[in-house]
């Protein structure tokens, strides 16, 4: 078990490691034998698990010779003060197990499918759908409740919507009448392959439910989160106005390093600006696309200014390498990036990762990270795509509302079989389980803002002009941006770079 996976292991549990806890763990011969005793043995008062937690009498475990591995991850973990910490929740990086089987996607669905119904079921009292196939006279069948996946959703000639919904025990048909106009306008967003719970009546002959009500995961009506800091806020920020002691974050994404649209002198003074001190910034979050990438879509070769892809991250490399040392930089990849397409992604290769400072963190896509007590999930945003072309009334030009719609999901890709490409993992990446402060996407090249039940969702952007191929598709993107998150207050400002 390598170093960082025993970190890793901590933080899936919740839990912090000292690097001195890492290097004691490492030296062992079966750390993964001795990261479960550890967790057993924790109780909730622990937050940083150090060496004194671990309790290994009665550990029969040979100790192997102090590796130089355990002493340099050590070393690498225990950060100058003033290089603040990022604690990775979740991300596949090193988990991916999936070839891509048809037994895999059945796991992936049902795992999506128990996942999102139990956060539903808090809510309502569903039976299984096999119940409703029996026979039956109608009363007692008046108000009855099921949650499914959708498998199809339609709309009939009379403008009826018709959906069929799934659970481990069968399917059934629903029909939603025009008249019922609120469950209506609700049945019109609703998606292929989203979890939701219907509370409905069978018809007479027991064929179909009359939908009265729609249930979506979505978040708590009253999410409390309690912010870090107390909310104090760093001066001068939108909601803050205390001593500023949790910092900000900058967040951007979609650079496009390479291409010959990359704004080469706006990203620059934002670099430079990052390093004069206006804002108290801890941390740069990157959400994909930090490169153009090539092979990317047809003819992008012209587009390039730098055509070999590790050229345009040694670049990135550089600009990146003038961000001051007390800001911790994130960087997760998008469908530009030079990693698999199919989500969620991975980190980047090591060849590139080796390329950028020892302190760069690097994520997949998605993952969540927790930074001075506050969660921010990543997602590069590429099912963005499908849920605009899908929702009524989402457009590129409000990507935040997009957002929204996955939060109300609790799911970052909800449609299978469109322009995101899932790979069938062990368990589903893209369910929003953990609540975060922070949902942060791109992609869309353009910015958008808002607060949805106590999370605050920034699209950041871009660092790249319009293409020839967003000027052929009507987008038009808002480069050039940064969102600067105020960690304390969770308020956010745009600074312009033009
Ligand atoms: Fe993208």
């Amino acid at each position: 078990m390598q170093e960082s996976l025993i970190v890793e292991e901590f933080a899936n549990a919740g839990y912090q490691v000292s690097p001195d806890a890492v290097a004691l763990i490492g030296s062992y011969s079966a750390p993964d034998t001795i990261v479960s005793k550890v967790l057993q043995s924790l109780d909730d008062s622990v937050l940083v698990v150090e060496r004194e937690h671990l309790n290994l009498d009665g550990v029969r475990i040979p100790e192997k010779p102090a590796d130089k591995l355990a002493e340099k991850l050590a070393e690498k973990l225990s950060k100058p003060a003033d290089a603040p910490a990022v604690n990775i929740l979740s991300d596949i990086s090193n988990k991916s197990t999936c070839v891509g089987e048809y037994s895999e996607f059945v796991r992936y669905f049902r795992d999506r499918y128990t996942r999102l119904s139990g956060i539903i079921r808090g809510r309502i009292t569903a039976r299984p759908i096999e119940s409703l196939r029996a026979r039956h006279s109608g009363r007692e069948y008046d108000s009855i409740s099921i949650i499914g996946m959708v498998s199809d959703v339609r709309t009939t000639s009379n403008g009826n919507k018709l959906m069929e919904i799934e659970d481990p025990t069968g399917s059934f048909p629903m029909l939603v009448r025009p008249s019922d106009r609120d469950i209506w306008a609700i049945a019109s967003g609703i998606i292929h392959d989203e979890v939701i719970g219907v509370t409905g009546s069978l018809t007479r002959d027991g064929h179909l439910m009359i939908v009265k009500s729609i249930v979506l995961p979505d978040l708590p009506n009253r999410y409390n989160q309690t912010l870090p800091d107390g909310g104090r806020g760093v001066n001068g920020s939108e909601h803050g106005n205390g001593d500023g002691a949790a910092g900000c974050a900058a967040l951007i994404s979609d650079v496009h390093i390479g291409s010959d649209t990359f704004l080469e002198g706006a990203f620059s003074d934002f670099i430079d600006w990052l390093g004069d001190g206006s804002l108290p910034v801890q941390y740069l979050i990157i959400a994909g696309d930090l490169v153009d990438g090539v092979g990317i879509y047809p003819g992008q070769e012209s587009e390039l200014e730098i055509p070999d892809v590790y050229d345009q991250y040694r670049s990135a490399a550089e600009y990146l390498g003038r961000v001051p040392k007390n800001i911790r930089i994130i960087i997760a990849p998008g469908n530009h990036d030079a990693v698999r397409l199919a989500e969620p992604q991975p980190v980047l290769p090591e060849k590139i990762r080796s390329m950028f400072s020892d302190d760069v963190i690097f994520t997949g896509n998605p993952a969540l990270v927790e930074i001075r007590g506050v969660r921010i999930l990543i997602y590069h945003g590429r099912s963005m795509d499908d849920l605009i072309a899908t929702i009524p009334k989402m457009s590129y030009q409000r990507p935040e509302l997009v957002m929204i719609e996955m939060l109300r999901r609790r799911h970052l890709a909800p449609m299978y079989g469109g322009r995101v490409s899932i790979a069938p993992e062990n368990s589903d990446h893209f369910v929003i389980d953990r609540v975060p402060h922070i949902l942060h996407c791109g992609h869309v090249h353009t910015i958008g803002i808002d607060r949805y039940k106590g999370v605050t969702v920034v699209n950041s952007g871009t660092w790249q002009s319009q293409t020839d191929f967003q000027k052929r598709m009507n987008l038009d993107p808002v480069p050039a941006h940064a969102t600067i998150v105020d960690l304390a207050t969770l308020g956010t400002r745009m600074v312009k770079f033009a």
